[in-house]
């Protein structure tokens, strides 16, 4: 028997209009990691506006927490309470939509949608303050620096939990070419852990016709990429996904000239800490092998603060986000096998320290996350806020 979908409740629904319009002023004036000035203060006037029980701004840098008690008033313990959290930073890059709300900040963009997801959560924000059908105590985290400045860390070292205590954290991002009004959830990995290296070949320069008085680092820097691809192919069990990506490769100047110095930079990419590490243990060993080799100096920096861990999927939280996305989508509109991404998110350190749930909710048929051409599609907006309202309905029960 076909499942129907619980409907949009009418007040979120009627709210569309009015949150596409602050999704596109957000968009219009996007702001880098640790920026979002504008953004923040934004969003901690409306929250107010709203009616919060409290609003507490310039965590982990610009983060802005928003308190709301349930239905009662009364502040509950860590057991009652849980945090719902969106991502408000832009990327450095330029648009290239050509829609009337565009970004006014040259090389800034709201390429991954995290304008839609700030809405969201404000609209959810507003929707539980009007009618506060739960009881217990709900945190709104808007985080900065998602991208690559890992600001879920910095909240945390704010003191984040320890200031709002909570059970279980929550999060979403939207999909490009999943359907809108579609969700994918599961438990255990959904994006990879990830981090940037950076390795430093040291040779010695010299005349290109005298080879044998330099020390090359760019013939020693191309048999380390190509040796780099064995740790994946002969190091690391086959059944495990793990990436190894050389992006960078920088050396010399003149055609006649042996260069003194190649840096080179990419990524690692795997689902448990564990890989990672044993990826790192290989990688040395090959620098060091091709070190001794062509008589010169290798120095891998694995570049560890740029570190993002695996986002895993608490089982049991999962669980009950399950059967509340089940709820609130029709027959076909929930998937449960969603292959995991080799993609990061700063979501990760939430889930190390907290029981947690990160979904994917469809954008529908847009350019891709990151795209010059990418808008998050507005469409979304009562969907996504739909389901932050049902799951603290149904976490935090009246
Ligand atoms: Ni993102």
């Amino acid at each position: 028997m076909a499942r129907d979908a619980a409907p949009i409740p009418n007040s979120i629904q009627a709210m569309s209009a009015e949150m596409a319009e602050w999704r596109q002023d957000f968009h219009a004036h996007p702001e880098l990691g640790y920026q979002e000035h504008r953004t923040a203060s934004v969003i901690a006037e409306k929250l107010r506006a709203f009616g919060l029980d409290r609003v507490e701004t310039g965590i982990g840098g610009t983060g802005v927490i928003g308190v709301l008690h349930g239905e009662g008033g009364v502040p509950g313990s860590e057991e009652n309470a849980i945090m719902i959290r969106a991502d408000m930073d832009a990327l450095p890059m330029s648009e290239e939509t050509g829609l009337a709300y565009a970004s006014q900040n040259d090389g800034r963009m709201h390429a991954c949608g995290h304008d839609g997801h700030t809405t969201m959560l404000l609209g959810a924000a507003r929707h539980l303050a009007e009618t506060r059908n739960f009881k217990g105590t709900l945190y709104f985290c808007f985080q900065p620096a998602e991208e690559g400045g890992a600001g879920a860390r910095a909240m945390i070292e704010d003191g984040l939990f320890e200031r709002f205590p909570c059970r279980a954290v929550f999060g979403l991002h939207n999909w490009p070419s999943l359907p809108v009004g579609q969700f994918a959830v599961k438990a255990g990995p959904m994006l990879a852990g990830a981090d940037e290296f950076r390795i430093t070949i040291k040779g010695r320069g010299g005349h290109a016709a005298k080879p044998d008085k330099a020390r090359d680092p760019i013939l020693a820097g191309a048999q380390l990429v190509s040796a780099m691809q064995s740790v994946i192919a002969r190091f690391t069990d086959p059944l495990q996904s793990v990436v190894l990506s050389i992006t960078q490769f920088h050396a010399g100047s003149a055609f006649n000239v042996i260069p003194e110095e190649a840096q080179l930079a990419g990524t690692v990419r795997c689902f448990d800490e564990a890989t990672h590490t044993n990826v790192y243990d290989h990688m040395q060993r090959i620098c060091d092998g091709i070190a001794a080799a062509y008589d010169l100096e290798i120095v891998l920096n694995r570049g560890a603060q740029k570190y993002y861990p695996p986002t895993l999927n608490d089982t049991a939280v999962s669980e009950q986000v399950r059967s509340v996305l089940e709820e609130i989508t029709g027959e076909g509109m929930l998937h449960t096998d969603f292959p995991p991404t080799m993609g990061a998110e700063d979501f990760a350190f939430y889930s190390r320290l907290k029981p947690s749930c990160f979904v994917f909710t469809g954008n529908g048929d847009t350019a891709s996350l990151h795209n010059p051409k990418y808008d998050f599609n507005d469409e979304v907006l009562p969907h996504g806020t739909a389901y932050w309202a049902r799951l603290v309905e149904t976490l935090l029960p009246r």
